[in-house]
């Protein structure tokens, strides 16, 4: 599993749409993302060679990572997506989660794998993988391209992780702030300039 430091994350850089006070600083290069995602393509179908694999992506987050990873996966691929809202993921919250958007077609019989661009308390997961087991899927895994790991609340997991990062708040390659920033090419590191950086996702 990659990890990935603060330290790697490069010098403050002028992206369009970035807005006064705000700063944008490369944490995980698009190139490395490639490459990650070339090696969990293959991990992932070292473990199932030959099955039809339905991918579902959690939208918005997970829109490039999943569209990225399913034409890097050989073999039979389908997928479909679904929305959950979530209130609030501090450590005081419920950790309640709405669904908004229902998949369109059955898993029952599938092997299923989730495909989350972010994993951090692990509340949103934790209510989708009850909510997946209970349609009976053939196999049920997740990948998620970025996880927080020290912010975790719930006990999940994902059985393919990109990367492992610090509690820093990450926007590109689907990753928002207040909806913009999903578009940019890297993950990044979003600072403000009289915060000093934000709390969280
Ligand atoms: C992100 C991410 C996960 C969730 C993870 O979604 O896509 O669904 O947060 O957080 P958790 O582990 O604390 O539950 P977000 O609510 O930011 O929506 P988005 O994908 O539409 O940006």
């Amino acid at each position: 599993m990659a990890v990935t430091t603060k330290r790697k994350a490069g010098a403050a850089k002028t992206v369009p749409g970035l807005r006064p006070g705000e700063f944008i600083r490369v944490l995980i290069s698009s190139a490395r993302i490639k490459t990650r995602l070339q090696q969990l393509a293959r991990d992932i179908r070292r473990d199932f060679p030959t099955e039809p694999l339905h991918l579902i992506g959690v939208l918005k987050g997970s829109v490039f990572f999943l569209t990225d990873l399913a034409r890097e996966l050989g073999g039979e691929v389908s997928f479909d997506f679904l929305s959950v809202s979530s209130y609030g993921h501090g450590i005081d919250s419920t950790g309640e989660v709405k669904l908004i958007k229902d998949l369109d077609v059955s898993i029952e019989g599938k092997t299923v794998v989730v495909v989350e661009d972010i994993l951090d308390t692990g509340l949103t997961l934790k209510y989708l993988l009850r909510f997946f087991e209970e349609k009976k899927p053939k196999h049920l895994r997740v990948v998620v391209l970025l996880d927080k790991v020290e912010r975790r609340i719930a006990d999940v997991r994902a059985q393919y992780t990109g990367f492992v990062i610090p509690n820093e708040f990450v926007v590109g390659y689907g990753l928002d702030f207040d909806e913009r920033y999903r578009n940019l090419p890297d993950v990044c590191m979003l600072q403000f300039a009289s915060r000093g950086k934000a709390k969280s996702d």
